[in-house]
């Protein structure tokens, strides 16, 4: 067992919101310090509409590092990308406390943060006190809860990160903001990718490739599937989506003491749905934009089953709570043994033909 198994260990006895920032703090000082490692050249990969150039397809989705402060310790914990944020333009408290939640007989977390973060000012700071040389860093933008238009806020967040990380997130899929949901719908989204679209427009004039993507809920029917699918597609500078955020939805299989708190549930209850939404949008996008999936994810079968459908490359989050930050290792050395297993020279092989 090594330090940070049991770093691990002792964390989780800890309230969750006060174990994480444990962790970020044991991070930021050092305390706890990877090793970086080359990664398998068979696990690189190329994003195809981005061009999006990955070590490795498994990424730390937003939320774990909201204040920008340790995305470079978690690229060397071997994350072949990290999403820092959600950031909103003013600093923001969040929901009351407590407001984060383990189910550990589920597997699962529950949080209503509620954009709890520092604000635009520290977070690009932080951002551009790091050399890009670092690795790829993404920047996940959103809206204050108290904002009178939300749309400003993103385009705000936009125009500020944009020449301090490697590719954008617009992220309109948060349940614990209330009403931002509402961005998914169609003519929402047309307007928002309308403004965001034109302030992307105009960095690119000054800084070039700097993907952006579009997070998405798996709590969506058919219906709103297509509509966002279509009005995406529209969008000639769009990279892609994530999918997904956290769902609202509490399947009937939770057991655990804390499975009717309010908020977005994620981590293994969610594996099954958040593929079944990422499947439905590869079925109606193929490629044409770069799908990265997230939602349950803890092994190297949970990213074949995304990369199966449809996903170019993934993101988990709250496996980390449960397994330590040295997952990303072993699903990476298991990767390579399946890889081994079906004779694929490649992690891409194991995307739909
Ligand atoms: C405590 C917590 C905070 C989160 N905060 C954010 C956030 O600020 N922005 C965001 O886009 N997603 C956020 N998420 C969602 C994750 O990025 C991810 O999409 C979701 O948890 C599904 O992945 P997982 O099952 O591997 O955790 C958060 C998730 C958790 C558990």
């Amino acid at each position: 067992m090594s330090l940070f198994d049991l770093a691990t260990g002792a964390v989780r006895i800890l309230p969750a919101e006060t174990a994480h920032r444990f962790t970020i703090n044991g991070l930021k000082t050092g305390l706890a310090k990877p090793t970086p490692e080359l990664d398998d050249p068979r696990l690189a990969t190329t994003l195809k509409k981005s061009g999006l150039k990955l070590p490795n397809p498994i990424g730390l989705a937003a939320g774990f590092d909201k204040n920008a402060e340790v995305f470079a310790q978690m690229l060397a914990f071997g994350f072949g990308f990290v999403e820092c944020g959600t950031v909103t333009p003013r600093p923001q408290v969040g929901n009351p406390r407590p407001r984060l939640f383990r189910l550990s007989d589920d597997q699962a977390v529950i949080n209503r943060m509620g954009f709890n973060n520092d604000g635009l000012g520290l977070y690009v700071r932080r951002l551009s006190a790091v050399p890009r040389t670092v690795g790829i860093v993404g920047a996940n933008v959103g809206a204050n809860k108290d904002s009178d238009d939300r749309i400003a806020d993103y385009v705000a967040g936009v125009k500020a990160v944009w020449p301090y990380c490697t590719y954008l997130t617009i992220n309109i899929s948060s349940p614990n903001t209330p009403g931002l949901r509402g961005l998914q719908d169609r003519g929402a989204l047309e307007e928002l990718l309308g403004r965001v679209g034109a302030a992307a427009r105009e960095m690119d004039a000054a800084v070039k490739n700097r993907p952006v993507f579009l997070k998405i809920a798996p709590d969506l029917d058919d219906k709103a599937i297509t509509d966002i699918a279509e009005v995406a597609l529209a969008q000639d500078w769009l990279a892609g989506l994530i999918v997904s955020n956290t769902t609202i939805d509490r399947p009937e299989t939770l057991t655990s003491q804390h499975k009717g708190e309010t908020g977005g549930l994620s981590g293994a209850p969610l594996m099954e749905k958040s593929t079944r939404t990422l499947a439905a949008f590869h079925a109606v996008i193929g490629d044409r934009l770069d799908l990265i999936g997230a939602g349950g994810i803890a092994s190297a079968q949970d990213v074949i089953a995304k990369l199966r459908a449809g996903a170019q490359a993934v993101q988990l989050y709250s496996a980390l709570v449960f397994h330590g930050p040295l997952l990303v290792r072993r699903i990476k050395a298991d990767l390579v043994a399946a890889m081994d297993a079906e004779g694929l020279t490649s992690i891409e092989a194991f995307r739909p033909a």
